[in-house]
């Protein structure tokens, strides 16, 4: 139990990938507070499940595309765990679009949630903690040019070009690292967006498993800041 009593807020943590990282971390021994906008029931049923098997989960709501709310949750996150030790900014939206179907309002909902609220979350952390480590989940996209996700793929580039400014203006206090995803879940039935794996040179773009390794390793890691870790099998080299 590597983790064991580390403190860490996960974002977007009631399902998909950020649930595998809840629970991976949990049963590392970490103690998360888990955020959800929309998915209440997945959230209660994963801290039922995180408490089944002895770990304390506490769940916080709140629609990350508006700035106060951000710096809301870290208080919150620090008033239920007592302190604050890791940020894992997972919490996204992938929609599909194009120069010549770009529409702003959204393109810019898409920039606040995947980009802006991402380092509002890391400077209200920054704030009210005196240290920690700050880990984004981004999209082996941002090493291409998908112009069929013009918006998204420009707001995880903007993010990931964020990693070596902040891991330079947090420093010595935080760490701040990324791990870039290939397609590690197959399309979601429920909203529809996320497509199915292109190809890979290892054959396959990995798995959630190993994304959460990843992280498990970044909060691990002392030394390590500016980071960006591609778990996708190779994807981001084509
Ligand atoms: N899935 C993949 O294969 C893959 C590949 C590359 C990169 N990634 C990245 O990995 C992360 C997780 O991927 P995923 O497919 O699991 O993501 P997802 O299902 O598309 O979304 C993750 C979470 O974001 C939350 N969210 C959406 N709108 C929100 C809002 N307005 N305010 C607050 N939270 C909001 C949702 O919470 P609620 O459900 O509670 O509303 C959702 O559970 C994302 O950053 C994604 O870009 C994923």
């Amino acid at each position: 139990m590597k983790n064991t009593g580390i403190k860490i807020l996960i974002t977007g943590g009631a399902r998909r990938l950020g649930r595998i990282l809840a629970e991976t971390l949990a049963t590392r021994g970490a103690s998360t507070a888990i955020h959800y906008n929309s998915s209440s029931e997945e959230a209660n049923d994963l801290k039922h499940q995180l408490a089944a098997h002895g770990s304390t989960a506490h769940l916080i709501q709140a629609d990350l595309t508006s700035p106060a709310t951000c710096e809301d949750v870290i208080t919150q996150a620090v008033r239920l765990l007592g302190g604050l030790d890791v940020l894992i900014n997972n919490a996204a939206t992938f929609q599909s679009d194009t120069l010549r179907d770009l529409n702003v309002e959204h393109a810019q909902k898409q920039m606040m949630l995947n980009c802006w609220a991402p380092l509002l979350l890391a400077r209200s952390f920054a704030q009210q903690c005196p240290g920690g480590k700050i880990i984004h989940i981004l999209d082996q996209r941002i090493a291409r040019h998908d112009g069929h996700h013009l918006s998204y793929t420009l707001s995880k580039k903007a993010l990931a070009e964020s990693v070596g400014m902040l891991a330079l203006e947090l420093a010595p206090n935080f760490t701040v690292n990324a791990v870039a995803p290939g397609a590690v879940l197959p399309p979601d039935k429920r909203s529809g967006t996320r497509e199915k794996a292109g190809p890979a040179p290892m054959g396959h773009a990995g798995t959630p498993e190993e994304v959460a390794e990843a992280v498990a390793f970044l909060m691990e890691a002392e030394s390590i800041t500016g980071q960006i870790i591609y778990v996708d099998g190779g994807q981001h080299l084509l």
